[in-house]
């Protein structure tokens, strides 16, 4: 409850920021609108925020960073009833011009890739096992593969990884029709047997180095 009254504050917050910017005239310009919006949720330096599960983006890949916004404005991502964190996220995305993602794309990528910090404890050895399935689409060291569309995982927060996943597993992410790649992650997602299974594999992608 209080994690939902977080995301809901800031959520005002945001909005209260791009209204003040719509009267200003400036929305769609990025280096503004996404100091002011982005790092409202996503952290300085898009380093993510764990309070509000908003993951980092800094050193997210362009064409995977474009396609995530592309589908949350599509509502073909963020637009489960279950999926909390998407749903807030998704009118964040739902009024940028194709022109505000390609400055954005090109703002995200000014930051340093900074890996995350590890929060969690599993079974490293079982989460190498489990991670050889994982391999063929995102990568022997978790770096992502563009033309498979997997983006790398060595380095984003273990908290949003292991959210994901589990969403991906109820098919409150990648139910979507028209969710072609999401549709991919959620059949692989279903390899993890259960909670633990999720935990172990993202201890390994923690050891991990893009
Ligand atoms: C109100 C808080 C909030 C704001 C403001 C916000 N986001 Fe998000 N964002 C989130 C949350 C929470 C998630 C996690 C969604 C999920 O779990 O599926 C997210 C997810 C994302 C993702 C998906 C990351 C991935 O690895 O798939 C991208 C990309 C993203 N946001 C970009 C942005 C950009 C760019 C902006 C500014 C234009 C922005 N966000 C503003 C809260 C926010
Ligand atoms: C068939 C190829 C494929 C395999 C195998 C695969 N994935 Fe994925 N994965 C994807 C694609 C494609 C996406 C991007 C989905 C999207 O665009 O929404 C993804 C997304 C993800 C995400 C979300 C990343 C983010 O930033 O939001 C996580 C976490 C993930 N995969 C973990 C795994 C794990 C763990 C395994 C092994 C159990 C695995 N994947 C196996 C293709 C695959």
């Amino acid at each position: 409850m209080k994690k939902l009254m977080t995301v809901t504050t800031l959520f005002i917050s945001a909005l209260c920021n791009i209204a003040s910017q719509a009267a200003e005239g400036d929305v769609g310009v990025a280096a503004d609108m996404g100091d002011r919006y982005c790092t409202t949720c996503h952290g300085v330096d898009g380093l993510g925020n764990i309070a509000i599960e908003a993951p980092r983006l800094a050193g997210m890949e362009a064409w995977y960073l474009k396609r995530q916004l592309e589908n949350f404005r599509a509502g073909i991502r963020g637009t489960h009833g279950e999926d909390i964190q998407g749903i807030a996220m998704r009118p964040m995305a739902a009024k940028l011009s194709d022109e505000s993602i390609a400055d954005i794309v090109d703002w995200v990528g000014d930051w340093d890739f900074v890996p995350a910090e590890a929060t969690v404890d599993g079974n490293v050895n079982q989460g190498r096992t489990a991670f050889q399935s994982c391999a063929a689409c995102h990568g022997a060291n978790a770096e992502g593969n563009e033309a498979l569309g997997a983006p790398a995982l060595a380095g984003q927060n273990d908290w949003y990884m292991i959210t994901q996943l589990r969403n991906f597993r109820a098919g409150f992410r990648g139910s979507h029709q028209e969710d072609t790649y999401g549709s991919q992650m959620l059949t692989m997602s279903k390899t993890l047997r259960d909670e633990q299974a999720i935990i172990n594999v993202v201890s390994y992608i923690n050891t991990l180095q893009k």
